[in-house]
């Protein structure tokens, strides 16, 4: 199938967004074959695009879809006062999550995620990535990545899996950090990795959480079973997860807001992503903002993402993640578009989408738009077309 007639936001060409003005895409086998200017497309069965804005389908690269129960409650107590901190450090936040998830079965676990998900697909979304990390127990944690493969079976989707045990201390082991790592999240993380449910490792690394010293323990365990890893670093207080992310290779290290400028330098050294999380800088009501400016200048690809999750970023739009990033950090629509596409696709180690470029996945978004900037300019608004994934138009 030929679409032609189209304004093409490619992130591969040359120029702002890549952009190509009346340019058409060939998608054979569910492939981008051929990209160009219309007048030079091959011929062929074609569907005329009406000069509607193509961009590569989105890409959100970190989110907690699964999970049970809400915090509603807790946003109540934020509001009167009391801080995310004090809120986790009274046995709420992830662990009244924990509680919820380990209670609820895995029919109920993925009708919640499904409701979620189908919100990003409605936005565009083609691939999303899906984190584990509210079981903090072998079985909760391998029934969370079984249900997040269970999305990408039943929607039009392709979801990558994180495995985040390293996300809290659960009760049974307080005070006990390092026997937790050695007793729940390694044997897990091997048994999650033999059935195949298992894309990256993934950890919290703050004071409320997991120290850099924990998490290089399960990076290790990572790297002994060939698996990439990730890193929740800089949210709270600088602890040097990021440089700690950086020495592993991370794919990406996230959040950010605390990281500095020689966090940066060792991130673009290590080709680490930046993903930035506006949804939570926002619930949160944080306010320092991540080291964009130093990011853009060590050279490190930024990513936006929903950071989707029932504390702290109970949002399921990555079109709003893409305003916030802009209003809240000052990104560049460019940036920010960029961020949900070619960076996003990186952080979660993916050369095959993201642009669109002869050879890639077909998996695009048609826009009811002019321009790119529209996108990010929206609030609420959803201008989706159509939806493309895999060649499939749904
Ligand atoms: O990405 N930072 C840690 N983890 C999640 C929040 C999880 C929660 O509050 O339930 C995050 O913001
Ligand atoms: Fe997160």
């Amino acid at each position: 199938m030929l679409y032609t007639n189209a304004r093409l936001a490619t992130f591969a060409a040359p120029g702002r967004y890549g952009l190509i003005e009346r340019g058409a895409l060939l998608v054979e086998e569910g492939r981008i074959v051929w990209v160009g200017p219309m007048d030079e497309a091959p011929g062929g069965p074609a569907e005329d695009l009406g000069g509607r804005l193509v961009t590569p389908g989105l890409i959100d690269c970190h989110t907690h879809l699964v999970f049970g129960g809400h915090r509603a409650g807790e946003f109540e107590m934020r509001l009167e006062g009391a801080s995310y901190e004090e809120v986790a450090r009274a046995g709420g936040g992830i662990l009244s999550t924990v509680r919820a998830t380990r209670a609820a079965s895995e029919a109920e676990l993925l009708a919640g995620a499904l409701t979620r998900a189908d919100a990003l697909i409605a936005e565009g979304v083609t691939t999303l990535e899906v984190k584990s990390g509210y079981g903090l127990e072998a079985e909760t944690e391998l029934r969370m990545l079984r249900v997040a493969r269970a999305i990408g079976r039943q929607r039009p989707v392709t979801v990558k899996t994180s495995y985040l045990a390293a996300h809290a201390l659960p009760p049974e082991f307080a005070g006990r950090a390092g026997d937790y790592i050695a007793e729940v999240v390694i044997p897990t993380m091997e048994a999650g990795h033999a059935e195949g449910l298992i894309d990256a490792v993934d950890g919290f690394c703050e004071g409320i959480a997991f120290s850099p010293e924990e998490i290089a323990r399960v990076f290790d365990a990572a790297r002994a079973l060939g698996l990439p890893v990730k890193l929740h670093a800089e949210q709270l207080s600088h602890l040097g997860g990021a440089a700690l992310a950086a020495r592993y290779g991370a794919l990406s290290a996230d959040h950010l807001e605390y990281a500095s400028a020689e966090d940066a330098a060792a991130m673009a050294a290590s080709g680490t992503v930046a993903v930035l999380l506006p949804g939570a800088f926002y619930t949160l009501r944080e306010t320092q903002a991540p080291p964009v400016q130093a990011f853009r200048d060590a050279g490190v690809p930024m990513a936006l993402a929903t950071d989707c999750n029932p504390g702290s970023s109970p949002l399921a739009s990555l079109l709003l993640a893409l305003n916030m990033g802009c209003t809240l950090f000052r990104l560049t629509p460019e940036e920010a578009l960029a961020g949900v596409t070619i960076h996003a696709a990186r952080a979660l180690g993916l050369t095959d989408r993201g642009t669109l470029a002869a050879g890639q996945r077909a998996d695009f978004a048609i826009w009811d738009i002019e321009t790119p900037a529209e996108l990010a300019y929206r609030i609420g608004w959803n201008p989706l077309h159509a939806r493309i994934h895999g060649g499939l138009p749904c």
